[in-house]
């Protein structure tokens, strides 16, 4: 693998005050290994309590973010004003912004490069869903979703990627370590072969879709898995903080 191991937890559109304190209170009196990134993506609501009450240790992300500077965009929240309060990452084409929410790749190129030029380190999701996976479309969709973020970025330092297969967030079927293990290595190669090798062996590639507990340590022992985005079990202190412990 490529660097310090890196987990993520992503609340997606989940919690509520109590249960975001009683959260960061299971988080703050954890103890997690040195040697892990660990970053946890709460909704935009809840971001100032989140890094007004957690510890140090663990960086906070947002979900997602405007495509630009700020302004007359209803609704939005940018990138700058993400910097503002203290936040340190964003996640970027989850596929639920794509296939829920209709982002484009090429939207979504654009929005990583204007939350790195703002400082922000951005978590970039791609993933094939299942009936890419059946068409054996897998490297060829992830591929073009690399790209896209290739064609906006030109400095890959505080980029992590985040491969997540559509089939396996949420519904309680996790890759199995090898499937995981062959498209990071082919994300590894494309990264070789398209941006260079230095940023092939530096960027850190994680899996996301239904990890847990149980699943974590076996897919994290492949080389070229780095790290994890967590969804449903990141609602859960202590399971978290086991995965977030599962490096080897
Ligand atoms: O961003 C996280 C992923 O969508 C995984 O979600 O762990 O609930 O499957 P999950």
């Amino acid at each position: 693998g490529s660097g310090r191991f890196f987990v993520g937890g992503n609340w997606k559109c989940n919690g509520s005050t109590a249960s975001i304190k009683q959260l960061v209170n299971e988080l703050n009196s954890a103890s997690i290994e040195n040697d892990v990134d660990v970053v946890v993506a709460p909704p935009f609501l809840y971001i100032g309590q989140v890094i007004g009450s957690l510890t140090d240790r663990i960086e906070v992300s947002a979900q997602n973010c405007w495509v630009g500077k700020g302004g007359a965009f209803t609704g939005e929240i940018s990138a700058d004003q993400l910097v503002d309060v203290g936040v340190k990452w964003v996640i970027q084409g989850h596929s639920e912004r794509r296939h829920v929410i209709g982002e484009s790749n090429a939207t979504i190129g654009k929005k990583s490069a204007y939350a790195l030029s703002k400082g922000l380190g951005v978590i970039a999701c791609v993933g094939e869903k299942l009936e890419e996976r059946e068409a054996s479309r897998t490297t060829a969709v992830v591929f073009e979703q690399l790209q896209a973020y290739a064609d906006e970025i030109s400095d890959w330092s505080k980029v992590v990627i985040a491969y997540e297969p559509v089939w396996a967030i949420g519904t309680g079927k996790v890759a199995t370590p090898e499937q995981a293990q062959e498209v990071h290595a082919a994300i590894r190669s494309w990264l070789s072969e398209k941006i260079s090798l230095e940023v092939a062996l530096a960027t850190r590639i994680i899996y996301g879709g239904s990890v847990n507990r149980s699943n974590c340590a076996e897919l994290a022992k492949k080389e070229d898995i780095d790290g994890f985005l967590v969804g449903g079990a990141s609602l859960k202190g202590p399971e978290f903080v086991s995965i977030c412990n599962a490096v080897t």
